[in-house]
């Protein structure tokens, strides 16, 4: 059943290129680059005339909203709030009738998601929902929606599913963003395109398995982690620092790499791993001044690099190198790495990855 890998865990992970062609089949077509979601064919009306979309989540699919606020905001020009489930259903939070609420949940059974949405619902939003399993209490509460169709995912730790939710998510912005005439044709065939690509570029960078695995070694004597990010690698860092506390208990924080100079850098000596995101983007000068900044402290980088960047491979302690892509679509790949750093730190130091201490795989109380 875990198809001769040691862990649900490890078998998630590279399950991922096929399970994103999974959730891409029938709602993409490759030879004209179009995308069909039938809850936005469906809904087309109830979607198009929100003035704000809110995202509720939880834990790892909160972190996939938080890509899906990139995403919208820069395809279809309409804002997103993402909030924590748990502190939306308390906060007697402004809900409007033209507001869509967007709840991401794999389980489709948390608590806070679940409340979040029947308060919004009282509300009169429109629901439209993310899950993996169909038919769970969240997929039965909401308007709409669409499955990510990753199939179970056993590991306490989610992994798959948050790559299915960010693909979800991806094709929810282009086909609002094609229907509003936010995203220019050219532009909205080209990320599709592109899209299309990604389940190989998986495949490339799961290839590198065996010289993350190799490397992790050398942290298990770790008590803390720094992860980094901007834009959309932001949320990325967010996410391997979560990988890397459920699994190891090595304790991690994610920021956004500007944050670093407010505050983290005091915590950098030749002790602290810092994880970076250092992909190609606008931003990359800005994140190599930091690598720069980290290593003139004796930090210990690990960098997460576009391939063929030696400015940073000279730089950093190990760099784990991926095919480029467009940087909206770099989550998908660039959450791959750090999915292995943390699980093989985890192996490491002994630690029953898919079973973690004090964690359910469904957290149905609040
Ligand atoms: O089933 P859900 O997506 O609603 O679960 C939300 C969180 O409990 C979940 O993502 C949790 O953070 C995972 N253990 C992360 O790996």
């Amino acid at each position: 059943e875990k198809g001769g890998f040691p862990h649900f865990m490890l078998k998630e992970i590279f399950d991922q290129p096929d399970c994103i062609s999974d959730c891409m089949r029938g709602r993409v077509n490759t030879d004209t680059c179009t995308v069909t979601l039938s809850a936005v064919s469906n809904y087309k009306e109830q979607l198009l005339r929100a003035g704000r979309f809110i995202i509720v989540a939880c834990g790892t699919s909160w972190h996939a909203g938080l890509i899906g606020k990139q995403l919208i905001e820069s395809f279809c020009r309409i804002p997103v709030e993402v909030e924590y489930a748990s502190e939306f259903r308390y906060r007697n939070p402004v809900i409007h009738p033209d507001d869509v609420v967007i709840a991401i949940s794999q389980s489709g059974e948390t608590a806070d998601t679940l409340a979040a949405i029947e308060l919004a619902k009282s509300q009169g939003a429109f629901i439209y929902g993310i899950c993996n399993v169909i038919g769970s209490s969240i997929a039965r509460a909401t308007d709409t929606g669409s499955c990510i169709h990753v199939g179970p995912e056993i590991g306490v730790a989610s992994t798959k599913a948050f790559t299915g939710q960010v693909t979800v998510l991806t094709l929810l912005a282009l086909a609002l963003g094609r229907e509003k005439g936010t995203l220019s044709e050219e532009e909205y065939h080209r990320i599709v395109k592109e899209l299309v690509a990604v389940p190989e570029k998986m495949r490339t960078v799961l290839k590198q398995h065996l010289f993350i695995a190799d490397f992790s070694k050398m942290f298990t004597y770790a008590r803390n982690f720094i992860y980094l990010g901007r834009g959309y690698a932001f949320p990325i860092a967010l996410e391997g620092a979560l990988k890397l506390k459920e699994i190891s208990y090595i304790h991690a924080e994610g920021y956004p790499a500007a944050e670093m100079k407010h505050g983290p850098i005091a915590l950098i000596d030749a002790e602290m791993p810092v994880v970076i995101v250092a992909t190609q983007s606008p931003l990359y000068e800005k994140v190599l001044s930091n690598i720069q900044e980290i290593k003139a402290r004796k930090g210990r980088v690990v960098a997460v690099v576009t391939e063929g960047d030696t400015v940073i491979r000279n730089l950093a302690d190990y760099s784990i190198e991926l095919p480029a892509t467009l940087e909206c679509l770099n989550p998908l790949v660039a959450s791959i790495p750090l999915q292995l750093l943390a699980y093989h730190i985890a192996v490491c130091r002994g630690m029953d990855v898919d079973q973690p201490r004090n964690l359910a795989k469904s957290v149905t109380v609040e």
